[in-house]
């Protein structure tokens, strides 16, 4: 099954391309999202939302930081997102046209489950499920449902469970925003830069033998410190989250705005500092705080786009294609889950069935 591919997780990062195809398949026509696929009555559901909720755990919940930028940002729509073993414990304030919203690979996670049925109590619009198991619990608890379209991912680090939850999340952020008056131009945009990702995917993993040699100079690390901002933020959360399940180097994600506020004290050159940024309205705010990272001394890897790379005081710059404010949260995860790979690698770790970790979290 692993054909040529040495781990499942190799593999599967592979595979995006086609699972974000697969994702996108028959829900744009004529450059438009289709709304029944949300489900019957979407419609009108879409139309009445006055705010979102999304609750999930681990690579999911990063999925759910990023959709609550794009919610905001397009729809205008306040949106939370918060982890699953929070959320069910606390008492939320629910107030009047609050759409649920879970995010699960499985859909068997016991949090996110426990937090779903706790939502049905609640007085929520709906519950909506964003999932890649199409007879999971969270799938038949759920209302509405939009099924990422990933396939089985066998390697317990999600990779292109986390793409394609990010495809449907888009397009449910999208489909929001149009029903809240986004205009014809940056709705066109959007849905024109979903139609173009699996494009910019395949010509992304073409860096992987690039990375496979950066990846090098992690191999005797032991802390590595990832920076972002906006919704690369939660992209920097997740590239630290992948690095430390399967390589077992600590690692940590900043906004890079807080650097200033305490992590800035641990920078020195056995700290590998790892940006990434597309050209967007904060590439300014970063690459100011990039400098600081340099004049302590920091060695500092960046993912970025040709138009951000110019005049980037870096150890190595990895240039991504530009590709949008939807698209590129989506491209600049693919090189670092390719780095965590090659240092796992390197390091000779159990990449597909990490120490102490299962697949599907199914006890509390
Ligand atoms: C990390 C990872 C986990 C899962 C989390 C939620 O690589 O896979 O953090 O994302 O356990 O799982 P699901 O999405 O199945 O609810």
């Amino acid at each position: 099954e692993l054909g040529e591919y040495a781990h499942y997780m190799l593999k599967e990062i592979h595979e995006q391309p086609v699972a974000v195809a697969d994702t996108l398949e028959g829900r744009i026509a004529g450059g438009k999202i289709l709304t029944q696929i949300f489900g019957v009555d979407a419609e009108r559901l879409l139309a009445d939302t006055q705010a979102v909720h999304i609750i999930a755990c681990g690579t999911s919940y990063h999925a759910g930081l990023v959709a609550r930028y794009w919610i905001e940002q397009l729809a205008g729509v306040p949106c939370t997102a918060e982890i699953a073993s929070e959320y069910r414990y606390r008492d939320p304030v629910v107030r009047e046209g609050t759409l649920f919203l879970t995010i699960s690979q499985s859909g068997e996670t016991a949090d996110t489950l426990a937090a779903l049925k706790l939502a049905k109590e609640r007085p929520y619009l709906a519950r909506m499920a964003v999932c890649n198991v199409p007879e999971s619990s969270i799938v038949r608890e759920s209302a509405l449902v939009l099924m990422t379209r990933a396939g089985p991912e066998i390697g317990v680090a999600s990779t292109k469970a986390f793409t394609t939850q990010l495809v449907a999340l888009a397009l449910f952020s999208l489909a929001l925003a149009r029903a809240k008056g986004l205009d014809d131009e940056r709705y066109s945009d959007g849905v024109r830069q979903l139609e173009r990702l699996p494009g910019h995917i395949a010509e992304v993993l073409k860096l992987d033998e690039e990375i496979k040699e950066l990846a090098e100079q992690f191999i005797g690390k032991h802390h590595a410190l990832f920076l972002g901002r906006g919704t690369h933020w939660p992209v920097a959360m997740e590239g630290a989250l992948k690095l430390k399940e399967i390589s077992y180097i600590h690692a940590e994600a900043y906004a890079a705005g807080e650097l200033k506020h305490g992590p800035l004290a641990l920078v020195d050159e056995d700290m590998p500092v790892i940006a990434v940024a597309p050209n967007d309205r904060l590439i300014d705010k970063l690459k100011s705080n990039l400098e600081e990272v340099r004049a302590r001394g920091g060695v500092l890897y960046a993912f970025v786009d040709e138009t951000v790379a110019h005049g980037l005081d870096a150890a190595r710059v990895v240039i991504l294609p530009a590709s949008g404010e939807i698209a590129a949260p989506i491209i600049s995860t693919i090189p670092l889950q390719l780095l965590s790979y090659h240092v796992a690698v390197q390091r000779g770790t159990d990449v597909d069935q990490p120490r102490n970790l299962a697949k599907s979290v199914t006890v509390e």
